[in-house]
């Protein structure tokens, strides 16, 4: 703290000029590097380039008086400054506070920036361009498990999950909003008399929702490796070494997940994600709460059993998750689904030694033996990708990536964070 008692003191009995500027000048810096810095952040809080629908979304968006009781809105848990991400002052990292005290959700709260390009949840054909086969894969989708189809589909789940929201019902949602601030702007952008039918009010304003989560700033394509694409950066050469192991299909071959575009310099065709789903094996976050119950993943998604193609078993799904976008990876700690790494370098570490050294990531049971992807029940461990480079190796094998190769990949995930105001 720059400002001392004295000068306080000094401000009361009146202060001489230079006095007078000394404390101003403190209290500059102390703005410029205090909890006020809000000036100096990088991340959009501005209005006037929403459309009318995405401004409606925005107030939806940050509406904490949608919950029971009142105070929790979806920018709680997603906030602006954390690249959309965070978890609402939780005492446990992994999982987000919600309305009703003491409740905690089950998973760690995703980015929602770049949501709005994964397509609706489906099974869509993919070739092997090697082998000519071609299968039915699931892609898409919201959540961890895509169990709503859309952005739009996705409003409720927040809203009425009783760890989350817990608001009471979709009447009463679209009755507070009635009686609340930005009524007539919801009157303004769909109709008059839009409040009379609360279940159509009420899927007008998950669309609006939805348009605000799609809008620029949720999207701003400004990070160093966007500028990079754009020939106006230039990586470090440990940035550079990164990325050339993150696409190279021997050693990171991160790119066949985490997707770009290898011949385009367009930041659209580098999401990091090919919206598909697979089975890392990662483990179990002890501090959760689902000790009795693990989290299975795309096979619970409710009603995927209409969805599945005939040949395909609702049991092979277990374990799978949706692979994550990696821009702003850097600053949307903690990692995976149940939010079991802290540091970004461990989650590349343990890629490159979940088979090599199990034990530098799994406990041992009582027999001595390292219980390998112990976050799933025994009989669904089988669901585990362990053919696919980098984990596809075995016990006491050297690594697909070295240790300074894991730095290496790190520094250039961190290029992934956008800097522009977004
Ligand atoms: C209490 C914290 C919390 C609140 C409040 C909250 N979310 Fe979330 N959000 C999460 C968590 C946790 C997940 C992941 C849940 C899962 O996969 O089952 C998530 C997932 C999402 C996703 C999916 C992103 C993806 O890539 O799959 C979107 C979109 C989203 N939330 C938007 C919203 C909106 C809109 C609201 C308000 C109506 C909201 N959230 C309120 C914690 C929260
Ligand atoms: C075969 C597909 C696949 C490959 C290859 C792959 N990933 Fe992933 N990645 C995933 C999936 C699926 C998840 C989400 C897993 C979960 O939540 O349980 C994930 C999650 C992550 C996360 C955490 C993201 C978050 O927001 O929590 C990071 C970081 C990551 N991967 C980096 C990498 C790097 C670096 C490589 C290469 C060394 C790589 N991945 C290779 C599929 C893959």
């Amino acid at each position: 703290m720059l400002i001392s008692e004295d000068g306080w003191r000094l401000v009361v009995s009146g202060p001489t000029w230079s006095m007078k500027r000394a404390i101003l000048f403190a209290l500059v810096i102390f703005l410029a590097s205090g909890p006020f810095a809000g000036a100096q952040e990088s991340y959009r809080t501005d209005e006037e380039e929403l459309a009318p629908i995405e401004l409606l979304g925005k107030r939806v968006f940050e509406d904490k008086t949608l919950s029971r009781p009142a105070g929790v809105a979806c920018a709680s848990c997603h906030q602006a400054r954390q690249a959309y991400q965070g978890n609402n002052g939780s005492p446990i990292a992994a999982v987000a506070r919600g309305a009703v005290p003491h409740a905690l959700g089950k998973r760690n709260t995703p980015t929602i920036m770049y949501a709005s390009f994964s397509p609706p949840f489906n099974f869509v054909e993919e070739r092997d361009a090697r082998t000519g086969h071609s299968e039915m894969i699931p892609l898409g989708g919201q959540f961890h498990d895509g169990h709503a189809a859309t952005l739009t589909e996705q409003v409720a789940g927040p809203l009425f999950d009783p760890n989350e929201m817990n608001a009471a019902s979709k009447k009463d949602v679209v009755e507070r909003i009635r009686l609340g601030p930005y009524a007539d702007l919801l009157r303004q952008v769909f109709d008059e008399n839009i409040f009379n039918n609360s279940d159509e009010a009420f899927v007008k304003l998950s669309q609006a929702v939805a348009a605000f989560e799609s809008s620029s700033r949720f999207h701003p394509f400004s990070s160093k490796f966007d500028d990079y694409l754009r020939g106006k950066a230039e990586l470090s050469p440990l940035e550079r070494k990164g990325f050339v192991l993150f696409k190279d299909p021997k050693k990171g071959n991160c790119l066949s997940c985490h997707v770009g575009k290898e011949d385009s310099r367009n930041p659209q065709d580098w999401l990091f994600t090919d919206f598909t789903y697979d089975a890392l094996g990662g483990p179990k976050n002890k501090q959760l709460m689902r000790v009795s119950k693990p989290d299975l993943g795309l096979c619970e998604q409710p009603e995927l059993v209409k969805k599945i193609p005939l040949q395909k078993d609702r049991d092979s799904f277990c374990g799978a998750f949706k692979v994550p976008t990696l821009r702003n990876i850097a600053q949307t700690s903690p990692y995976l689904h149940n939010g079991f790494f802290t540091k970004l370098r461990d989650v590349v570490a343990f890629y490159a030694t979940r088979d090599t050294q199990p034990a530098r990531w799994f406990p041992s049971n009582s027999k001595g033996l390292v219980e390998k992807f112990n976050d799933l029940p025994r009989s669904l461990r089988g669901n585990v990708n362990i053919t696919e480079a980098p984990y596809d190796r075995g016990l006491n094998q050297s690594p697909r990536l070295s240790e300074g190769e894991i730095s290496a990949i790190t520094a250039f995930l961190a290029t992934l964070t956008d800097h522009e105001k977004h």
